[in-house]
């Protein structure tokens, strides 16, 4: 039952729930984040320098992980572990098809082979008996993705890994602050890439970490990030700085800017309080959703504690006269936003030929013609949650199939 609305959805005619949009995501950002900006902007040194290197410390000490670097996005984060780790040319990664195009890119770019692995229905991550049976003599890496703000099977995973003798590489763009048995991602696997993309659980607008406790490969991926400078621009222009430094390896460029480390500081501030709301929001929207018989509600898997960076529904399209897009469609027109995470890889022209001859994705493809991400973010009020539940359930009332 829609709550306050009369029930003729918006695009058969009704009223929409709402008259001003909910937008997907809006960033929650406050004079606290203005004001650190803002001063870092005063202060003469915008590049990477003391804010970086705060953050760098911060985020160590929130994820418990002996070495961080920030970076200047997930993205880059995961090319540079790739290639950091040696991985190249003849070498099998093992990912996820529910993924950004990023995950693959880090294995592309590194003239790599991404495998694809389908996925598990509960956790939306890769599924540990499809890794499985993925590997090769040629299997150098598994790059699983930590979907939506929970982890996936990463104990399953970690054991496959061992048993392979590789290493494994966590995608927890999705997933900062998330824990699993109660232990923080960030340091189970040889590495983690973090996001702090502007809609990320953590924001600093573009950004991103890595973090890892092994010491060499922190070292490497540090070298590999800034040009394979044995000195940052921080540490040659502070006081205690020197001009000298040596090109030991050819690098890229991947810092991480003062102006954006200030953002995620105050942002880290109040991280706690932002998972908080995500968690509740995610509460809401369950509640009300949970007895509409044409949706499938996300659940937190046992042991996981979820983030809840995203609220995705499956619809249980076979109870509807209308399709996922049309579904969203008809979300548009009650002025709610919606997206899709993600189109799975193998759809992607270019990255069709990496699925391997006669491989299927059952469950990719399942997810994918049901899914449909909510707005989920620490701004919205209770009232936002009643809007997106009414709205969800006048659609399907009204598309019910007889
Ligand atoms: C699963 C996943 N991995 C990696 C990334 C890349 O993150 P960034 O934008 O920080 O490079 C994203 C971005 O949306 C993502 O969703």
């Amino acid at each position: 039952m829609s709550i306050g609305h009369s029930s003729l959805p918006a695009i058969a005619g009704g009223t929409p729930v709402r008259a001003k949009p909910l937008p997907f995501f809006r960033a929650a950002v406050d004079e606290s984040d203005v004001a650190a900006v803002a001063e870092t902007l005063r202060s003469g040194w915008l590049t990477s320098g003391p804010k970086a290197v705060e953050l760098e410390k911060r985020l160590g000490d929130y994820l418990g992980a002996r070495h961080t670097i920030a970076v200047s996005s997930c993205s880059e984060a995961m090319f540079l572990v790739v290639k950091a780790l040696g991985i190249g040319p003849g070498d099998e990664v093992i990912t996820s098809p529910i993924t950004f195009a990023s995950t693959v890119h880090a294995i592309l770019h590194n003239g790599a082979t991404p495998v694809l692995a389908d996925i598990e229905p509960e956790t939306f991550g890769v599924d540990p008996a499809a890794v499985e049976r993925a590997l090769t003599p040629r299997t150098k890496l598994i790059l699983p993705v930590h979907f939506g703000g929970q982890a996936c099977r990463i104990g399953e995973i970690l054991r496959i890994a061992q048993g392979a003798g590789i290493p494994v590489l966590e995608d927890a763009a999705h997933s900062f602050g998330a824990k699993v048995d109660g232990e923080q991602l960030g340091r189970i696997g040889t590495a983690t890439a973090f996001s702090f993309y502007a809609t990320k659980n953590l924001t600093s607008a573009e950004g991103g970490a890595v973090t890892t406790e092994d010491e060499a490969l922190a070292q490497r991926v540090r070298l590999l990030g800034y040009h394979g400078m044995s000195r940052d621009s921080w540490s040659r222009y502070s006081d205690k700085g020197s001009w000298y430094y040596e090109v030991q390896i050819p690098g890229f460029k991947c810092n991480l800017s003062d102006l954006h480390a200030a953002l995620g500081l105050t942002q880290l501030a109040k991280i706690d309080a932002l998972l908080e709301r995500r968690r509740q929001v995610a509460a809401g929207l369950t509640r009300a959703l949970q007895s509409c018989a044409a949706v499938e509600v996300p659940a937190e898997y046992p042991g996981n504690w979820h983030t809840w960076h995203l609220y995705v529904i499956r619809l249980r399209t076979n109870t509807l006269k209308i399709g996922r897009d049309e579904f969203i469609q008809a979300l548009r027109a009650e002025n709610i936003g919606t997206s899709v995470h993600f189109i799975p890889i193998y759809r992607h022209p270019f990255f069709a030929p990496f699925a391997r001859a006669g491989q299927s994705f059952p469950q990719s493809d399942d997810y994918y013609a049901r899914c449909i991400s909510l707005p989920i973010f620490p701004d919205m009020t209770d009232a936002d949650v009643r809007d997106v539940a009414a709205a969800v359930t006048r659609i399907a009332d009204h598309f019910r199939a007889d």
